[in-house]
């Protein structure tokens, strides 16, 4: 008999009266001499299939190695349920256990552990309600950022996750190198000589793939790019990763205006799309976590972002009144509570803010006429600050080339970036946004670290 995955059992519907095959991983075993009943899931969704063994037919014995984390195959009959919590439950007529789970070993044996412990066995979390739930979610909205793009007509482009240019400067990188780290080959100068390096160079994992994706763009228009990045901060902070997954749209003809439109567009579409294709886990999150869940993401759907200048926006900061942590001044970079205090007090909503001071920003970046300021555009939200960053690119080679020269960024680095603004330069824009930062806002968790299956922060990597 063919297997019913549990999302489809606990609708019952045509199913009811109908003999089904479900199988999964016990939550709990609960009853009495007379009846068993056992919750079973399968992963496919947040709600449990109940199973009832009556004790005429299976002996206690039988069932005791029924035990929480325990993986069953069960055929019976499935019927109304009488009992509440439930439309509908399976009799049982047969079952196989296909693996024991020894009470006295297995860790999530009993409920209601803390999201730090479970952290320390993130190999098993998944298998919680919580983990359960969070990465559903996060698959919706991978797919939701497709999905978006693909109707958009933009192409899906793999930019190189091995990279030999450290162009960007967004952070620290982490370097890749097969040269024996005890025995390094050097120069006559006493340096490492990289050119015995597997690349003959030296190469590093990518902080973004922005700059390739600029290769893509100029070519087929508008592209986006949806994967891993890592950088090498010490940053122990509940919204940074040393490896997380960034989505990072470019488009040609884009002026600062349309890119602002587009990324307030994207992140409205993802997640509605989330409300609408998740909703059972994300009312499971709310009820457990965070009572406002559903009411915030409704609200940043429903409502228009505040789109400020930087200057504006540091003016309000320094007129509020407000005791920063760190000092609020023109020029200064933005910290996460400048960012919510313009979020969460003044405004109440998800703000743009652009034109930020050039020297705080990449050299990529469209130079104003004002020769102080570029078109940046940082997106900021409720409880995590900044979600995405991104800016109209500069398009001019001779002012993006005296930018690059200012900053020292050598050239051997950047001829090819610089081909695009020699050959068919085009006004152009884009942004990208933290996955696992949009996954926070949607799952209303407070640790970035809970919202990516195998979290790698300093000091961290597992498995
Ligand atoms: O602002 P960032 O550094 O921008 C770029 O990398 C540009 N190349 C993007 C572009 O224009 N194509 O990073 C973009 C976003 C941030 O807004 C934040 O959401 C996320 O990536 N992010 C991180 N998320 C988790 N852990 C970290 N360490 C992150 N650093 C940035
Ligand atoms: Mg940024």
């Amino acid at each position: 008999m063919k297997r019913t995955k549990i999302v489809d059992a606990v609708k019952g519907g045509e199913l009811i009266g109908q003999d089904v095959c479900v199988k999964g991983w016990v939550r709990t075993r609960r009853g009495n001499k007379h009846v068993q009943f056992v919750a079973l899931n399968d992963g496919s969704t947040i709600k449990n299939l109940q199973i009832v063994f009556d004790l005429n037919r299976f002996s206690e014995e039988e069932l005791k190695a029924i035990t929480t984390g325990s993986s069953l195959c069960v055929y019976g009959k499935m019927v109304e349920s009488m009992g509440r919590g439930q439309v509908c439950e399976v009799q049982a007529d047969k079952f196989e256990i296909y693996g024991i789970a020894d009470p006295a070993e297995y860790p999530l044996q009993k409920k209601g552990h803390t999201l730090e412990f479970l952290r320390e066995i993130a190999h098993l979390r998944p298998r919680t309600n919580t983990f359960g739930a969070i990465l559903r979610v996060r698959s919706v909205l991978a797919y939701a950022i497709h999905k978006f793009f693909n109707e958009k007509g933009f192409f899906y482009l793999n930019t190189p996750l091995i990279t030999a240019s450290d162009c960007e400067g967004a952070g620290a990188m982490f370097q890749v190198t097969t040269l024996p780290l005890e025995n390094l080959p050097c120069t006559e100068e006493g340096k490492v000589d990289y050119s015995k390096d597997f690349f003959g160079k030296t190469t590093a994992l990518t902080v973004s793939g922005q700059l390739e994706g600029e290769l893509g763009a100029t070519a087929l228009g508008a592209i986006y790019t949806f994967g891993p990045t890592f950088r090498a901060e010490n940053s122990n902070t509940p919204r940074h990763l040393a490896e997380f997954w960034m989505i990072e749209p470019e488009m040609a003809f884009y002026d600062i205006t349309d890119n602002m439109d587009l990324a307030e567009e994207f992140i409205k579409y993802c997640i509605s799309f989330a409300l609408e294709n998740a909703r059972d886990d994300i009312e499971f999150l709310q009820e457990m976590y965070d009572k406002e869940l559903i009411s915030r993401l409704e609200f940043v759907i429903h409502n228009d972002f505040v789109r400020l200048p930087y200057t504006e926006g540091v003016k309000i900061l320094m007129e509020s009144g407000h005791k920063f942590e760190f000092p609020v001044y023109w020029g200064c970079d933005l910290s996460s509570e400048h960012e919510r205090f313009l979020v969460e007090e003044h405004f109440k909503r998800p703000v743009i803010l652009t034109d930020y001071p050039k020297e705080i920003k990449a050299f990529y970046m469209k130079q104003n006429e004002d020769g102080k300021t570029v078109r940046a555009m940082d997106v900021l939200f409720p409880k995590i600050g900044e979600i995405i960053g991104g800016s109209e690119r500069e398009a001019d080679y001779n002012k993006l080339l005296t930018r690059i020269e200012e900053l020292g960024i050598p050239m051997k680095d950047m001829w090819w970036y610089l081909d695009t603004r020699k050959f068919g330069t085009v006004p152009h824009s884009g942004f990208g946004l933290g996955f696992e930062r949009l996954v926070l806002f949607v799952t209303g968790m407070a640790n970035i670290r809970d919202v990516i299956p195998f979290p790698r922060f300093p000091g961290n990597c597992e498995f």
